[in-house]
């Protein structure tokens, strides 16, 4: 099918990685799938990650990326739930042009609580900019690679061009 479709994903410890590579393992048969990751222009540590993560929409500088995406026709959004927000993608989010409608699907990576009211406000960001989400996925980190795992990325990977 002569559909472009991004992949973009952020992660620090690599769980957000291995899901959004089994994605791309899934697009890449049928799609042609462009893959990026968000990688912060500064590595920082655990206790300096926390902090900025409870300030709202704070952002950190990233590496240049596609940030326009006006020639996309699906847009897969990864990151991982921390406590508020996700500081690189804050900046990937401030960044991008040509979102007005678009559709996206949002996949994120967690440890084991409050994933479902982070998600939701992530959405209600999204939808501040005019994004439209087709399909949400939460994976737990210790569930990547289980039976369950693997049904529920084909699902998401299935077809909403509609
Ligand atoms: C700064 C920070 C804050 C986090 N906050 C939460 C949290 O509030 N709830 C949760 O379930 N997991 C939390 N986690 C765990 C991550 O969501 C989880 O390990 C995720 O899969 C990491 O993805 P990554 O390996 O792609 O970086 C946090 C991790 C970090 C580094």
């Amino acid at each position: 099918m002569n559909k472009n479709i991004l992949l973009i994903y952020f992660s620090w410890k690599g769980a957000t990685k291995r899901v959004a590579l089994d994605i791309k393992k899934i697009l890449e048969k049928k799609y042609r799938l462009e893959v990026y990751e968000i990688k912060p222009k500064v590595e920082r540590n655990y206790f300096d990650w926390l902090i900025r993560s409870f300030i709202p929409n704070s952002r950190v500088q990233i590496n240049p990326l596609p940030f326009n995406l006006t020639h996309y026709d699906l847009i897969y959004l990864g990151l991982p739930k921390w406590t508020f927000s996700c500081p690189p993608i804050n900046e990937y989010l401030s960044l991008i042009s040509g979102v007005e409608g678009k559709k996206f699907k949002v996949f994120i990576t967690y440890g084991g609580f409050d994933e479902d009211r982070y998600l939701k406000a992530f959405l209600k960001k999204l939808k501040g900019k005019k994004i439209k989400v087709v399909a949400t996925l939460k994976v737990k980190r210790s569930e990547i690679g289980k039976e369950e795992y693997l049904r529920s990325i084909n699902e998401f990977c299935s077809e909403s061009f509609n």
